[in-house]
């Protein structure tokens, strides 16, 4: 892949990586396709490794240990996923403590994003303390990690902003049934709340994933819907901020999904200043994961429903073709690029 230049994304082959002190080799098993990745290749989200000509695309991983380091904690044949970020060289106080998720000066580095070579290979190498294990009964569906990881941290957001009150609400609605809506949704479900998603599909298997997961699944916004909590995953600058109008008392926001900076929208910019104010609205944007978030994502999956994780794994491209994910198609909810075959 190079940032930018879609035409020149493709196959290659390169070295068997071998892997550092303290570094697992890994087999590459799957990769998981997401709106940055588009963002990358047509938008030139993103950075090339230094010198480098091209980077390894994709940031979303499963692999299957081949050699680990002893006292890593991994084993040969462990299924792990990657973590995406790696602190910034300073390091700033967060990246220091291992919350590169929180970086103050910007200088992090991302695995098939920013400046490092992704997961999109047949072996890759990682250091120990930047692989996740996965469930082994999770199996393929373990390359929903990295997406869980986002929505985790999403929601250790709202649990932390929650606890300032004892007014904690029991809605939830979260917007946008794409992989991280979806993911957000499961995680909303799993703490009891009523849970509602609002995306404009009304075919596909959009719907019924919501449906089979208990909560209920609108194609417009509802007018008598206070959510307490909302997750927004669609970066629509008018959803966003009409949501935001409609939030139950003390509501929290988390916003995760980009919009990008060209898109102008017309605001009642007063009255949802009065409402945020009035109401000790809180919205917050949400970026990245650290190694917390990524153990929380690795136990929610575990705990859900492996048939339901399934129907979000809509499309399988074969590594020789991948870049055929690249082009979005109907129903498509996460696409997933077979490294094996
Ligand atoms: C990834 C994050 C990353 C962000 C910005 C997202 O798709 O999940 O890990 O920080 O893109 O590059």
């Amino acid at each position: 892949m190079v940032p930018g230049e879609p035409q020149r994304a493709g196959v290659s082959e390169r070295p068997d990586p071998e892997p550092a002190v303290g570094e697992l080799l890994v087999e590459g098993l799957l990769v998981g396709v997401c709106g940055t990745d588009h963002e990358v290749a047509h938008g030139g989200h993103g950075a090339l490794p230094p010198g480098a000509s091209d980077m390894v695309a994709f940031h979303e991983s499963l692999g299957r240990v081949l050699t680990a380091p002893a006292g890593s904690g991994f084993a040969a044949g462990d299924l792990v996923a990657g973590v995406v970020r790696r602190p910034d060289p300073v390091p700033c106080g967060p990246c220091a403590a291992g919350e590169w998720d929180y970086c103050r000066n910007g200088r992090y580095t991302e695995r098939g994003i920013k400046r490092l070579d992704g997961y999109g290979a047949q072996r890759w190498t990682v250091p120990a303390g930047f692989a996740v294990r996965v469930d082994p009964g999770l199996g393929d569906l373990g390359v929903l990690t990295e997406p869980a990881s986002v929505v985790a941290k999403a929601w250790e957001q709202v649990d932390r902003i929650s606890s300032r009150s004892v007014s904690r609400g029991h809605v939830t609605l979260v917007t946008g049934a794409g992989p991280i809506g979806l993911l957000a949704a499961l995680l909303s479900v799993q703490r009891g709340l009523t849970t509602h998603v609002l995306d404009r599909a009304t075919s596909g298997p959009k719907p019924d994933l919501v449906r089979s997961l208990g909560a209920t699944y609108h194609s417009a916004l509802p007018d008598d819907l206070e959510p307490d909590v909302v997750i927004e995953a669609t970066g629509a600058a008018q959803l966003v901020f009409d949501v935001l109008g409609r939030t139950g008392p003390n509501a929290v926001t988390v916003l995760t999904g980009l919009s990008g900076s060209r898109r102008t929208v017309t605001l009642a910019a007063g009255s949802i200043n009065d409402e945020l104010v009035l109401d000790n609205d809180v919205v917050v944007g949400s970026v990245n994961a650290n190694l917390r978030h990524y153990r929380a994502a690795a136990d929610a999956l575990a705990a859900a429903d492996p048939a339901w994780l399934g129907g979000l794994l809509t499309r399988r491209v074969p590594l020789a073709s991948w870049t055929d994910a690249l082009s979005r198609a109907d129903g498509d909810v996460k696409v997933i690029v077979d490294l094996r075959e």
